[in-house]
Formats: structure tokens, sequence, C-alpha cells
């Protein structure tokens, strides 16, 4: 009894102080000690070396760092991507590490979505198909998924260009129809890797903005890599990345 009051008492004087330990639940990916290492030839490249971390539910997370310090290769073992050497990743609660390759295809197509730097639209499909393929593979119906890509494309300020093809649209179109793509079925994490590279600042700027009123509005979470100071002004936290290790 003495020490259940005990408790709660130092639970109410933990909240006061803002304190109050953080459990496992809150965050959406913890990633320990995730070491990949490549083979070129006879060398062995160690892109990371041992990485600890952990993102939020909602959070907006930066990657940066020096070229060639990890930060693709951390984005593609936190996405699933890839697979690291040893270490281990929890998304949402399910260890990942045990899965098999067709586990984790069902869990990215379900789970997750990507952005990429070059947008990864396929050119003979228009906006609303290069949108809804996805969730034609989850088996959802046609009505579904034709209404769902022309929703999300409205919201990226493409509704007027739902028939357009790729090629037929500025880079920040495209860019825009990628990230309709990778919101569609609403993961639970966006990954996107250096998704302003090919675009002026002010096409980048509205990217950006949108990635914003999605985390803000949908409390979706997002793990970008940046190599600019101002897009990563958007994040709520900065992972920076140094041989291969997290150095803040
Ligand atoms: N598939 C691969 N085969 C061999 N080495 C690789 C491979 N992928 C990455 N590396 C090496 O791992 C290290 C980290 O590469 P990574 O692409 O993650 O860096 P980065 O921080 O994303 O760089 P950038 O800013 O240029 O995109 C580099 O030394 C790179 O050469
Ligand atoms: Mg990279």
């Amino acid at each position: 009894m003495e020490d259940k009051v005990k408790n709660e008492v130092r639970d109410v004087e933990e909240n006061k102080a803002g304190k109050s330990e953080e459990s496992s639940d809150d965050f959406i990916i913890e990633g320990m000690d995730i070491v990949r290492t490549f083979k070129m030839g006879e060398v062995h490249v160690r892109a990371l070396g041992g990485v600890n971390v952990k993102i939020r539910r909602g959070e907006f997370i930066a990657i940066m760092g020096p070229s060639g310090s990890g930060k693709t290769t951390l984005l593609n073992q936190l996405g699933l991507l890839d697979t690291p050497n040893s270490g281990k990743i929890i998304i949402d609660g399910t260890d990942t590490s045990s899965m098999s390759d067709r586990e984790k295809g069902k869990f990215r197509l379900h789970n997750l979505g990507y952005v990429f730097q070059d947008y990864a639209l396929l050119p003979e499909l228009n906006a609303s198909e290069n949108v809804y393929i996805s969730l034609m593979m989850q088996g959802k119906s046609k009505e579904e998924y034709e209404v769902a890509a022309s929703d999300i494309l409205t919201a990226v300020g493409l509704g007027d260009r739902i028939q357009q093809l790729p090629s037929k649209m500025s880079g920040g179109q495209q860019q825009r129809v990628s990230i309709a793509r990778s919101l569609a079925h609403s993961p639970r994490v966006l990954f996107a890797d250096e998704p302003c590279a090919n675009l002026d600042s002010q096409t980048s700027k509205e990217v950006l903005d949108l990635f914003q009123k999605f985390n803000k509005t949908k409390g979706q979470t997002i793990v970008m890599v940046t190599h600019e100071g101002w897009h990563a002004e958007y994040a709520d936290r900065v992972i920076k990345l140094k041989d291969g290790l997290v150095e803040s």
C-alpha cells in the first residue's frame, strides 16, 4: 500500500517535471545497433557501424551528414529495402529481423511509403494509375482505389491532372504524384531520400510544405534524408550521421 502511494506521488512529480519515462509504445521505429557492410572485391566498406535510432510516432525527422556518411543506407535499413548484417529494427511493435523477404515485401506494401530523388514513376502509366497500383496490389476494389487515387492527387494539388502521363509533367508535379503514391495507403512511416535534390528552391518549398501539411494534419511520421539546412528546418529533429555513426 505504501509503495503504491509512493509510486503515485512519483508519477505525479515526474509528470509535473515533464519527464515521465517514454515507453516502447511511443516509438514507431526502434533501430538497435544496425551494422551494414558492403563487399567491394576484397574490400569491406562499413556503411553503418552500429547505429541506434528511435523515432516517435508522428515525428518529422531529417537525416543529414556528408556524402558517403550512410544516410541512404540507414534509410534503406529502416524502410526494409535492405537487410543489415546485424542489429534489430522494430517498426510499430513488429520485430522485422526475423521476417522473410516475402513477409518484408508484404509489410512494405501495407505499412510503408517511399519517395525517391528521381520520383520513380512508371512512365507508361498516368498519375492516377501510378498512385493506385499499390492499392490494387493490396486487393482493394476498382472503385475504392480509383476514388482513393483521385482524393490523394487532389490533396497534393493535382486534381486537374489525374489522367496525365509523367512525361507531360514538371519535376515538381512528378514528385507530387510520387508523394500521392507514397501516401495513398496511409503508411505508418513515409521515407524520403533527398526528395528535393532535382528541384529548384521554390518547387522544393512546395514539396516540403506538402510533407509538413501531412505531418501536422494527419500525424504522418516522416523520415527524410536531406543535404540542405533549410530543408531540415521543416523537421522536428535532425539525426546527424558521420562515417556510418550517429554524430548527434
Ligand atoms: N551497394 C553498395 N555497394 C558498395 N558500397 C556501397 C553500396 N551502397 C553504399 N555503399 C557505400 O557505403 C557508404 C555509405 O553510402 P550511402 O549511399 O549510404 O551514403 P549517403 O550518406 O547516402 O551519401 P550521399 O549523400 O552521396 O547520397 C559509402 O562509402 C558508399 O560508397
Ligand atoms: Mg544518399
